[in-house]
């Protein structure tokens, strides 16, 4: 860590932020950045004559709704939204409406799961027309709250059938959507709809997989765990699938303390297993949470899953090619040279970003032919040097420190344990890598870091200019270049985009427009790219730093209005913005509403949010568009 005590924040920002927002202002500094950002420019000017996108950064920014508390959605003038789905809504159809009062595991299993995440939209057909209005959506379901969810909730006394149900809640889920006449998106019942939730069969795949530290008495081959848990971000990939991330899987897991000392025990800590119960208490129910009675079930999460959203009856796969953490996203775009590349980060306090590169290149053909194509290539994990360049380090089990004498048993070893492989390494300490989206309109890659409130305390690591603020409340947005614009690339260079909070707080930076000309934010969390580069941001935790509810706000990234960010779109009371993902055609953009009224109960309830004559706030997925 480079020690920044002796250097004025000024001097920080004008050498991380100068030189591709400098050429806004016309002033070029290097060769190499000037030729990035006309390049960048151009393309991007090109794309605005083109794209029919509606989402162009012209409407007038939503002011963020007062009073606070404000426990409604808002949303800019000229735009409209359609609430699609919420938590309970039947997936078929003969079920009985939800009802808090009658939940069952069974019924969870064919209804919307909880608090959503990530989104994806695949248009209905594979090839053929696509208008943009008849669609599959993906919704992730990151996580359950009892209190949220049950009349009857002892956090210390949870029963089985509430933790069965919580089970069938967590996951994804895969709707039919599609545009009325009068435009109001709706989810149809149809026999596309999936429930993916944590007791679904899910085959393990790549280099980790059959591994003994992946075998457990349900699964000695290794091959096979039950479920996807805390499944937060994801991406696309270029064959049609969808790939959803398991991030914060260390509270389904009790008993550390049970394991003997070593790096699995070591490592479980890093992620924040308990040594004694867990707060869900599941494992009171189901054995395979308890580490004292199956100690390696925990090692089967916190991987890539790859889903086929055209076949509903495809077993998910875990892709152990891509590593194991606190996946946050999986957003990836094609190398020059025709192979896939992944961006993902592990959103923890001082945890890393990282990219897979496959080996192979992606076939023509849609799913089946690339079926394999995840599970052969190379980790990397990210370096951000101080000069603004940085390098892609590879995990590769025998190479550098990854040896057999420094405890590295294997690649699977290295997988499995990618974040001690990422600090043998040399790995730059990050504040929280949330999502992570290729800009392939422009060449550039975004990089949320939410906040970090350690940076430069007590024994902690001090900032560096990658991450410049110490006790990072608001959070920031890093621009990443791949040498030659290319995602296979092992070199980059990046600077700062954004720097977050209260634009009276001289240590934010908005592209250098002041407060009167741009939306605050804090948090930056989701973010998304649209066909004219714009990019696109989702914060959870505004309301910890700012006066205001969580919001979707776009920003230009070349150009002059680089950094000018415009909101959208404010959430509710108590939730955060996720899922921001487009319709095929640029219509429409998808948010979920997550977490609604969050702190309350169902009998004390703080939201109601999107009835609010219901019985208790549900996680939602709501359509933005032009009005
Ligand atoms: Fe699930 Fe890091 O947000
Ligand atoms: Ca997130
Ligand atoms: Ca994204
Ligand atoms: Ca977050």
């Amino acid at each position: 860590m480079t020690d920044l005590s002796s250097e004025t924040f000024e001097t920080i920002l004008a050498r991380r932020i100068s030189r591709r927002s400098m050429l806004r202002a016309g002033i070029v500094i290097g060769a190499g950045a000037a030729v990035h950002a006309s390049v960048g420019s151009a393309v991007a000017e090109t794309a605005a004559v083109t794209s029919k996108s509606a989402f162009k950064l012209n409407f007038p920014p939503l002011e963020p709704p007062v009073p606070m508390p404000f426990d409604d959605v808002a949303i800019a003038d000229t735009f409209t939204h359609d609430l699609v789905i919420r938590w309970g809504d039947n997936l078929v159809d003969g079920l009985p409406e939800f009802n808090v009062l009658t939940q069952t595991p069974e019924l969870q299993a064919q209804r919307f799961g909880f608090n959503s995440d990530w989104t994806a939209y695949f248009p209905r057909n594979r090839s053929g027309p696509d208008y943009g209005r008849d669609g599959l959506l993906w919704v992730n379901h990151e996580y359950t709250d009892g209190l949220m969810m049950f009349p009857a909730y002892d956090p210390e006394n949870p029963t089985n059938r509430q933790v069965d149900i919580e089970l069938a809640a967590h996951g994804g889920t895969l709707i039919r959507v599609a545009q009325a006449q009068n435009g109001r998106w709706v989810y149809l019942r149809s026999d596309l709809n999936r429930r993916v939730t944590a007791v679904t069969p899910i085959q393990i795949t790549g280099p980790a997989a059959g591994d003994p530290a992946l075998q457990t008495s349900q699964d000695p081959t290794g091959r096979g765990v039950l479920g996807t848990l805390n499944n937060c971000g994801g991406g696309v990939t270029g064959w049609g699938t969808l790939l959803t991330a398991e991030e914060n899987f260390d509270q389904y897991f009790a008993n550390n303390a049970a394991l003997p000392e070593g790096p699995q025990k070591a490592l479980n800590a890093r992620f924040g297993v308990p040594e004694g119960e867990s707060s869900r208490k599941w494992e009171r129910f189901h054995s395979r949470f308890d580490l004292a009675q199956e100690p390696n079930e925990a090692n089967r999460f916190g991987w890539v899953v790859e889903i086929d959203p055209y076949n509903p009856t495809a077993t998910p796969r875990k892709r152990t090619a891509l590593g194991r953490f606190k996946h946050e996203a999986a957003a990836g775009t094609k190398t020059k040279n025709g192979r896939w590349a992944v961006y993902t980060g592990d959103d923890a306090r001082f945890e890393f970003v990282y990219k897979f590169v496959t080996r192979d290149r992606v076939r023509p053909g849609g799913a089946v032919p690339n079926r394999d194509l995840l599970d052969n290539g190379t980790l990397y994990v990210a370096r951000f040097n101080d000069d603004g360049s940085g390098e892609w380090l590879p995990l590769v089990h025998g190479t550098g420190p990854l040896t057999e004498a420094n405890g590295f048993l294997s690649q699977a070893d290295v997988l499995i344990r990618a974040r001690d492989a990422g600090t043998a390494l040399g790995a730059t300490a990050m504040d929280r890598p949330e999502d992570i989206e290729p800009n392939p309109v422009v060449g550039s890659v975004y990089i949320a870091l939410t906040n970090n409130d350690r940076r430069g305390t007590e024994g902690n690591p001090d900032v560096d200019p990658a991450n410049p603020r110490p006790v990072n409340v608001a959070g920031h947005v890093i621009e990443l270049v791949e040498a030659g614009r290319d995602a296979g690339a092992t070199s980059f260079e990046w600077e700062i985009l954004l720097l977050c909070g209260d634009t009276d707080d001289p240590s934010t930076y908005y592209g250098g427009f002041d407060k009167s000309q741009v939306s605050e934010i804090a948090a930056p969390d989701n973010l998304a790219v649209d066909s004219l580069g714009q990019l696109w941001i989702a914060t959870d935790g505004a309301p910890r730093v700012l006066p205001m509810n969580d919001a979707v706000v776009g920003l230009p990234v070349v150009g002059p209005e680089r950094g000018r960010t415009r909101q959208l779109f404010a959430g509710v009371f108590g939730c955060e913005l996720t899922g921001i993902y487009f319709n095929s055609t640029e219509t429409t953009m998808f948010v979920a509403v997550q977490h609604p009224g969050e702190g309350g109960t169902v009998l004390e309830p703080t939201s109601k949010w999107p009835n609010n004559a219901g019985q208790v706030a549900r996680s939602s997925v709501v359509a933005i568009r032009r009005a």
